[in-house]
């Protein structure tokens, strides 16, 4: 009996979140929380896996669009037994089933499949010890240790209140048992709802062994119900991956002043300063240095190379030993070959500059092609957009534009030309040459005074 099914239980409004997106849709590391917990359920080799869910469904489904995994409707939030309830038809008569929770984000994958490994024929569920278990249910053992029933707080008794060794809700069992069992709930209870725990009592009933896991990694089976525990997970889920980071040789100035909101690939002797927040797939080579305050989202960043702080880049390729920032920007599009250096307020988008070329200062490249050992001067802006249609400009090798100077695409500057700052180019440039557009004559007016305030 090897297949796995995994009914992930999701249908719950999450009234504590004060928020009209359904809980399981907030996220963590830019992920929404369902998601991390189909991502685990996924690491467990199931045959099925199933997502129960319910308030905000249509916003779910778009929110979450995998086909991978079953989708149940629970129309009415009668309870985790009801929930599990209706997923029956899709329970396999030979598998066994995990069952998870659609707002625990850090659940651990490892600990799920040694659940799963103890639920050959008995049924297992994971605890842990809670110094406050208000709201929990409570794990109820007999005097030689054996698990006979779940207390869900508002059922139980003082006595039982007292007990810390709380239920996770994540629990797993053969379907043989699960099947039949669940139609044996009943709402008979405090809240009027089908619990899923109930289950334990009737296991024990029929003479079917319960373990229980007991987790000492108690983020790993905490559930979101507010901002609060939002907030709370969000930095542990980020200490985490610091964590990973340094662990991996990455050098992080302070681990508990970075983010990683996707999945950040690091080579050798990485350097990372304080407040830098990485966005989707972004890969650093070796002897990478990020300093202070930078932004980076989906961004292939090359050996050597240097980004200075309060830098912003997004859908970017930068090649080795490039010089970027401080507070540069780099635009979907934008691919930098080796040792090209963009400095302070500098805006590139879709543009491919080659090796070695240098926009240094205060200038907006877009649309533009640069080839290699190119000079482009402070101030230079290509004007790409006539308001209604772009157009590309063309920056041969070795060309060298003057500062404040305006290149009206579509336009070309050829090969090694030098073009005099304070132009406006509207028309090709050609190689070699010296181009330059500026008013005619240059004036003085040796009579002229600077005016003089007014006196009333
Ligand atoms: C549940 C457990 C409790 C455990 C606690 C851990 C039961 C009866 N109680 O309590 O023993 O200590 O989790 O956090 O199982 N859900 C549905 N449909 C429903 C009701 C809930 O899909 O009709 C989902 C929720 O979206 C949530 C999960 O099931 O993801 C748990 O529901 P919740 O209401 O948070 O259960 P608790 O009362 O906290
Ligand atoms: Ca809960």
């Amino acid at each position: 009996m090897n297949k796995l099914n995994i009914v992930i239980l999701a249908a719950g409004k999450g009234t504590r979140m004060h928020s009209d997106t359904p809980k399981v849709l907030h996220k963590i590391g830019a992920k929404p929380i369902l998601a991390h917990v189909i991502d685990c359920a996924k690491k467990l080799d199931a045959s099925r896996i199933i997502v129960v869910y319910g308030y905000g469904g249509a916003e779910v489904r778009a929110a979450i669009n995998d086909e991978k995994v079953i989708w149940v409707n629970q129309e009415h939030q009668n309870g985790t037994g009801h929930a599990v309830q209706q997923a029956i038809a899709h329970l396999e008569a030979d598998a066994k089933t995990l069952i998870l929770l659609g707002d625990v984000p850090l659940v651990d994958a490892d600990a799920c499949k040694k659940l799963v490994d103890l639920a050959a024929t008995q049924m297992a569920i994971l605890s842990f010890h809670k110094t406050d278990p208000t709201g929990y249910g409570r794990i109820l053992r007999d005097p030689s240790g054996s698990v006979t029933a779940i207390v869900e707080h508002k059922d139980a008794s003082v006595e039982q209140r007292a007990i810390a060794e709380v239920n996770t809700g994540i629990m797993a069992l053969p379907n043989v048992h699960l099947i039949p069992w669940l139609a044996q709930l009943n709402n008979d209870n405090a809240q009027g709802e089908f619990y899923l725990t109930d289950i334990v009592k009737i296991a024990a009933q029929q003479g079917v062994a319960v373990v229980a896991e007991i987790t000492d990694d108690e983020w790993s089976v905490t559930g979101i119900n507010s901002k609060q525990d939002l907030a709370k997970i969000e930095r542990i889920y980020q200490t985490r991956i610091a964590q990973k980071l340094l662990e991996q040789g990455v050098t992080l100035k302070d681990s508990a002043r970075i983010d990683v909101r996707g999945t950040l690939k690091c080579g050798r002797d990485v350097e990372i300063d304080v407040n830098c927040v990485f966005e989707g797939d972004v890969s650093l080579g070796d002897n990478v240095k990020i300093a202070s305050n930078c932004v980076i989202k989906n961004a292939h960043i090359a050996a050597g190379t240097l980004i200075a702080a309060f830098t912003h880049i997004e859908d970017v390729q930068i090649g080795e030993d490039c010089h970027i920032g401080p507070y540069a920007r780099l635009r979907p599009g934008t691919v930098l070959a080796a040792q090209a250096h963009v400095g302070n307020f500098v805006e590139l988008k879709n543009s491919q500059v080659d090796k070695g070329s240098k926009i240094n200062h205060l200038s907006y490249v877009g649309d533009t092609t640069v080839g290699k050992n190119v000079n482009i001067g402070a101030g230079t802006i290509t004007c790409n957009y006539d308001g209604v249609n772009k157009y590309r400009t063309i920056i041969e090798d070795d060309v060298f534009i003057g500062s404040d100077t305006q290149l009206v695409a579509p336009i070309t500057i050829g090969q090694g030309a030098t073009i005099a700052a304070g132009s406006t180019i509207t028309r090709d440039a050609p190689a070699n040459q010296l181009t330059f557009c500026r008013a005619k004559e240059q004036k003085s007016i040796a009579a002229w005074k600077r005016p003089s305030k007014l006196t009333k």
